[in-house]
């Protein structure tokens, strides 16, 4: 074996070892752990710096003159500046932190589109949108009188595009489409789509929340309006997000919540609003979380992005060939570029009964409709398993999975 064949595999064995949860047993085997697009596990240096953070430097940032305080807000900050190098932003004023996912995106909905859409106008999505990415829009929509419009996916759950591109019309405001498919592990060609819509006068937001874990992701590149993601499926605290928004257009919307922070001057005549991006920073923040998020973007910028991509790349493949080999499975999601996750079916076995024997083996997968129902729909089925990688993972997971669903299949039998 030479040196490039041996790498991958050395690495992951070296990965695996800073994620401290890997190491305990489940129902008295090893933990498998396949189930990171749900949430990834945090390395040591995460949960570390979040533990360092409250036990020397917790106080409320951006208001006090003492030493705590500007611990606090320098390491807080400091993590906006590991973000916006992380994601290639052009200015720190673009990176606004939120909840998570769901948040970014509600911001954007409430922001940026309530204002300045009505009846006439269209919000344009995708059929394979997670949840987080349909009901902030149909809310709106509702709110507004704008149209949803949703765009069509093949029975490999690749987007259409030509039919995408035929309902990017003139009165399409915004086109909300995800990086990489949580339900099917569907990768989306985004900048090519991005590329057709700026064409076409239409804003574009990108829901990364599967995609930053798994692949470099460059904003300017890629030339999206905004771009949402999450903290915890990266390696970070849960509870902690990210919404990349143009400086130009968040500098024109109005803040999305108001309240301590946001503001420059209140009195009851008038408030004006804190610059960029404290004003959409309303209230005291997960201070700690933004903090670990800091550590797992250090973690992964150390680790190298490209470099998780390639391993689990070939760690995808050697997971489809294995799993497309047992009897009675049928793999859901079959687009020529996927990363991260594999549906399946075995036989007529619910996939919660199937999720509970796993689990008696030591295997966490997860199971149902992803909150993806219409994905689930469009394939005639309530919900999947879904076993879905991170590079901590390692070719005796899958060995571990396949195993375990051998025995599924002779509890069934
Ligand atoms: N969105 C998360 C998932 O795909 C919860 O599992």
């Amino acid at each position: 074996m030479n040196h490039a064949q041996r790498q991958p595999a050395v690495a992951a064995a070296d990965w695996r070892k800073d994620f401290p949860i890997l190491e305990q047993t489940i129902n008295g085997q090893p933990l498998v752990y396949l189930d990171s697009a749900a949430s990834a596990q945090q390395p040591r240096s995460v949960i570390d710096a979040v533990a360092r953070y409250h036990r020397e430097d917790h106080a409320n940032v951006h208001r006090g003159v003492h030493t705590l305080s500007h611990r606090a807000t320098d390491a807080y900050e400091g993590a906006r500046d590991k973000i916006r190098a992380f994601i290639n932003a052009a200015n720190r004023s673009e990176i606004v932190f939120t909840s998570g996912t769901t948040e970014s995106i509600n911001l954007v909905a409430q922001s940026f589109c309530r204002p300045r859409i009505g009846p006439g106008d269209k919000i344009l999505i995708t059929h394979l949108e997670h949840h987080s990415n349909i009901v902030p829009w149909q809310l709106v929509c509702e709110q507004s009188g704008a149209e949803l419009v949703v765009a069509p996916i093949d029975d490999h759950g690749q987007l259409e595009l030509d039919a995408l591109r035929s309902l990017m019309t003139g009165d399409v405001f915004l086109l909300a489409v995800g990086h990489v498919s949580n339900a099917l592990g569907t990768v989306n060609p985004v900048k090519e789509i991005i590329a057709d819509a700026k064409q076409r006068g239409i804003a574009v937001l990108v829901d990364g929340a599967q995609g930053v874990p798994h692949m470099a992701v460059d904003v300017q590149d890629l030339d999206c309006d905004f771009y949402a993601f999450s903290g915890h499926k990266m390696f970070g605290p849960t509870g902690t997000g990210v919404l990349y928004g143009r400086e130009t257009l968040l500098e024109e919307m109005p803040p999305y919540q108001g309240g301590g922070d946001m503001i420059l001057e209140v009195s009851f005549e008038s408030t004006t609003y804190n610059e960029l991006p404290y004003k959409f920073e309303a209230g005291t923040p997960n201070i700690s979380g933004v903090i670990g998020l800091g550590a797992a973007v250090d973690y992964l910028q150390s680790t190298g992005m490209q470099r998780i991509a390639d391993y689990e790349s070939g760690l995808h493949d050697y997971m489809v060939a294995q799993l497309a080999r047992v009897d009675d499975v049928r793999l859901v999601g079959s687009a020529a570029n996927r990363a991260g996750v594999q549906s399946f079916l075995l036989g007529d076995i619910h996939s919660h009964d199937l999720g509970t024997i796993l689990d008696h083996q030591g295997v966490a997968i997860r199971t149902g409709h992803h909150c993806a129902m219409p994905v689930m729909t469009r394939f005639g089925i309530s919900g999947t398993a879904r076993a879905s990688l991170a590079f901590y993972n390692n070719r005796d997971d899958i060995d571990r999975l396949i195993a375990a669903l051998g025995k599924a299949r002779q509890v069934f039998k």
